[in-house]
């Protein structure tokens, strides 16, 4: 029995960090064992807000490849494979562009959301209300049957399925419409307890060093009402203890009880955290070291990974090509 396809999409816009891991990439890991996975660096979604900056995309995708390969992405039983070297998706998003009216664009909540939130940034362009059309091709190129995706991306899933009925109606059935896999995740708060995310600078990096690690656990804050160790605690209201519940699980409620009698100082429970977490991320170093140090591997894994997409995506884009009557 074949297994059903998965498609998802990541940006090269920065590091990946344990937000990333436990929000999205554990979910990625552990689809594998059930479905045909493919595992999107989506360079063309980044350039629609990096245009003006390119250099170093190469870098970033190779970064982001080797990020994905560390946390367990297995490139025997996935495909990973980077955007651009499949075009077929381009000349889907042209095609998909013709049938696509523009008031579903603007009314796209990350459209104008985006543009607020990198004011200063000329995002009046094209190609970035574009971003969700672009999105659309990448799923229904592959026909993916579902696309694991944080809260934020949902209405680009609702905007796909529109698109493809649309499609379907124009042409005839050519798309299936895909589920969205939702993941019911606790949200990982950063050091200083904010939401983790790389533009507040608060994040754990999965390419941090082990005393890297350290130093910024050390740095956490804690609860803020204690002061000395003799103050009793809060674990609730704690991000290291946020971090106790999820990457230390069998030490939890002893953690609890000691903090909340004031038996267990934080420098004691943030160094107690640093060590599990180094034990959580063990495999993770393990592999970073193998596959950073072997630049040919990398590249031919991505290579590999685009032939697979393209081999599928070719088909895609003849049937659509038919479909529309330009064959
Ligand atoms: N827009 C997604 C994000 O920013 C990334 C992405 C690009 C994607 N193509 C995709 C996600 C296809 C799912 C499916 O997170
Ligand atoms: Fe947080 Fe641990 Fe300090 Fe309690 S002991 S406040 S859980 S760091």
């Amino acid at each position: 029995m074949t297994k059903p396809r998965v498609l998802s999409g990541i940006q090269p816009s920065g590091k990946l960090h344990l937000g990333n891991l436990i929000g999205a990439l554990e979910n990625w890991v552990k689809m594998q064992a059930q479905y045909d996975c493919f595992f999107e660096i989506a360079d063309l979604h980044a350039l629609t807000t990096g245009y003006d900056n390119p250099k170093g995309f190469r870098q970033a995708v190779l970064e982001v490849a080797i990020d994905l390969l560390s946390v367990g992405i297995d490139p025997k039983k996935s495909t990973v494979f980077v955007q651009s070297d499949v075009p077929e998706h381009c000349e889907l998003h042209l095609l998909l562009s013709m049938i696509t009216p523009l008031p579903w664009l603007e009314r796209v909540p990350t459209y104008k959301g985006k543009i607020e939130e990198l004011k200063g940034k000329d995002l009046g362009t094209y190609g970035f209300l574009g971003y969700p059309v672009l999105q659309a091709a990448d799923i229904l190129i592959y026909k993916a049957a579902a696309v694991p995706v944080g809260q934020d991306q949902l209405p680009h899933l609702e905007l796909t399925r529109e698109i493809a009925r649309r499609f379907n109606f124009f042409y005839g059935p050519v798309f299936p419409e895909p589920k969205d896999v939702l993941t019911p995740v606790p949200v990982l708060p950063g050091l200083d307890g904010k939401k983790m995310s790389k533009s507040y600078g608060n994040t754990i990096a999965l390419s941090d060093s082990p005393a890297e690690l350290t130093k910024k656990v050390l740095s956490m804050i804690t609860d803020p009402a204690r002061v000395k160790k003799t103050d009793k605690g809060h674990p609730e209201i704690c991000p290291v203890f946020a971090y106790h519940k999820i990457f230390n699980p069998e030490m939890v409620s002893k953690i609890s009880a000691q903090c909340q009698a004031a038996e267990l100082g934080c420098v004691e429970c943030k160094k107690i955290l640093a060590e599990a977490l180094s034990k959580y991320l063990t495999p993770v170093w393990e592999r970073r070291a193998h596959i950073a140090g072997n630049r040919g591997q990398l590249e031919a894994i991505l290579r590999d990974g685009a032939g697979r997409a393209q081999a599928i995506a070719r088909v895609t884009l003849d049937e659509v090509k038919d479909a529309m009557g330009l064959k």
